[in-house]
């Protein structure tokens, strides 16, 4: 398994409307492995291909908390075949917008239909912290981020000091080129 670099926003990859896999074989399953090394280092709970700029529809979950034995959801082609009426509230993250939250709304449970990691076509009835984060993996994967979900202007307020960040970051990177350079 290998670790990933993760794709922070704002970046023309994370916008990309995803293709589905054709099946899920031996390359697949190491990307869903490699993502899920990714995930569980950042840490974190889900990770969408496209965050680690790879336009598929792949998404990896694990929902369970410190100390739970973990419990890995290795999903392909993920489709949602029901959605609750009921909603609920959320306060979401993103690995792909560090240390920014909000609260998003979405049905409060859903049925997701996916390959498994064996190309099985299987079901699932999640509601509460898991639906929420399939959901927002799914949404990924239609170049969708949870900030889409909120105002604009809490959105660009985000998006802004990421960008500012990422400058900032990127400057301190070529000072070291450059000392290294001199020396
Ligand atoms: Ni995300």
């Amino acid at each position: 398994m290998a670790k990933l670099p993760i794709i922070v926003a704002p970046d023309p990859r994370l916008k990309l409307a995803c293709k589905p896999v054709a099946r899920v074989d031996a390359a697949v399953r190491r990307l869903m492995d490699d993502m899920l090394e990714t995930m569980y280092a950042a840490p974190g709970i889900g990770l969408a291909a496209p965050q680690v700029g790879i336009a598929r529809r792949v998404i990896v979950v694990d929902v369970a908390r410190t100390g739970q034995e973990p419990r890995p959801l290795r999903m392909a082609n993920p489709e949602i075949v029901w959605a609750s009426d009921q909603e609920a509230s959320y306060e979401e993250g993103c690995l792909s917008l560090p240390e920014h939250y909000a609260d998003v709304v979405r049905p409060e449970e859903v049925r997701v239909r996916y390959l498994d990691h064996e190309n099985e076509i299987r079901e699932i009835a999640a509601k509460g912290t898991l639906a929420t984060c399939i959901q927002h993996e799914m949404d990924h994967l239609e170049g969708v981020l949870f900030v889409d979900h909120i105002s604009a202007l809490k959105r660009g307020m985000i998006l802004r000091k990421l960008t500012k960040s990422k400058k900032a970051k990127a400057a301190e990177a070529s000072e070291t080129v450059a000392a290294g350079s001199a020396r």
